[in-house]
């Protein structure tokens, strides 16, 4: 790089580049099972009925599905209906549609974080979210996670100390169900406390249910969203988990003045018109429950044979606990045994 040109960048524009989302997806060699990310199985892609629904809205209805236009309303009843099922009511004011939830994510920093301003996430936590706050300059604190999800007794003593300094944190951002890369869910008696601290201490609690829907044993717990009375939650979602992430479609609900000043920094302006008619005719007459209920079976077999493997194969002191959903399933190594190393 020309060293002046480097100069001419701004501030936060010159960290280290982190490497694209799915850039070793391209490259990968067919053999090789990336477990870098949150991958969907691409045999799981429900490709024949997206192709219906493309010459479909097409057929009926090209004239709006390729001209310009703003988010189609179709496709907001859509994630109604979801949030429904997540116990939401949810009205168009507090919902906005973004390209995947990762626009979203990245929109958070524009909207509540000053560089030096104070988020705080998990620990271990999804990486691309948090990469997009640390670019903003956010100053991140972590809170540790164990098998009942996020540590509310170590947040409070952060949030007490923070009080106590003068620091109003900006948000806090958690991954309550099926945690990336932790497995595990937020338990019952941890949301409630999450919430009330959240009330007490006056911060948005960025709530990314990405894996909500892939839930192998159990019933649902309410989301956050749910249960917060007050409008502290917002609630990030994504159709990448339960139809395919090469559509980019994903949303947040939540107080109207957070979704409106998400929206002001949103360059691209709405979804395509394109995009969410056929993402919504993908989704109509049922078609996206039944996806998710063969996305559920095929994903808990999956659990069960990667959690077999892991009994025949690894050593009977690695530590693993089974998730009730979603991709991911946690090890912990005996120690002196050192992730890093080997790795
Ligand atoms: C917790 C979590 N949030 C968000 C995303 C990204 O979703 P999207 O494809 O909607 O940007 C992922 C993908 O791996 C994820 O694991």
């Amino acid at each position: 790089m020309r060293p002046l040109l480097e100069t001419l960048f701004a501030r936060r524009a010159q960290a280290v580049i982190p490497p694209p989302v799915g850039a070793e997806i391209a490259g990968a060699v067919p053999v090789v099972t990336s477990f870098t990310f949150g991958l969907a199985d691409p045999r799981l892609f429900p490709k024949a009925d997206l192709a219906r629904a493309t010459a479909e809205v097409l057929a009926e209805d090209g004239d709006a599905a390729l001209n310009y236009g703003g988010t189609f309303a179709g496709l907001i009843e859509v994630v109604q209906q979801l949030m429904r099922a997540r116990g939401v009511e949810a009205q168009p004011e507090n919902l906005l549609i973004g390209y995947g939830s990762g626009q979203i994510l990245g929109l958070l920093p524009q909207v509540f974080v000053e560089p030096g301003d104070v988020v705080i996430v998990e620990g271990p936590t999804f990486m691309g979210a948090v990469s997009r706050f640390a670019a903003a300059g956010a100053r991140l604190i972590s809170i540790p996670v164990d098998g009942e999800g996020m540590v509310v007794d170590r947040l409070e003593e952060v949030l007490r100390e923070l009080a106590r300094q003068g620091i109003p944190p900006r948000f806090i951002y958690t991954i309550p169900t099926f945690h990336n890369p932790r497995g595990c869910t937020l338990s019952w008696p941890r949301r409630q406390k999450l919430l009330q601290l959240a009330a007490e201490y006056s911060v948005v609690v960025v709530e990314d249910e990405a894996y909500y829907d892939l839930r192998f044993v159990g019933d649902p717990l309410p989301s956050l969203a749910a249960l917060d009375k007050e409008g502290w939650v917002l609630h990030v979602g994504t159709f990448s988990k339960i139809v395919a992430p090469g559509v980019r479609v994903g949303w947040a609900c939540g107080h109207p003045e957070i979704i409106r000043r998400l929206e002001m920094f949103r360059s691209e302006g709405s979804l395509g018109p394109f995009l969410g008619r056929v993402v919504a005719r993908y989704c109509g007459e049922g078609r996206l429950e039944s996806h998710i209920q063969l996305l559920i079976r095929r994903y808990r077999e999956k659990c069960h044979l990667m959690l077999e493997a892991i009994a025949q194969c690894f050593p009977p002191e690695v530590k693993v606990e089974a998730p009730g959903g979603g991709f991911f399933i946690w090890c912990e190594l005996p120690p002196p045994l050192s992730a890093n190393t080997l790795l």
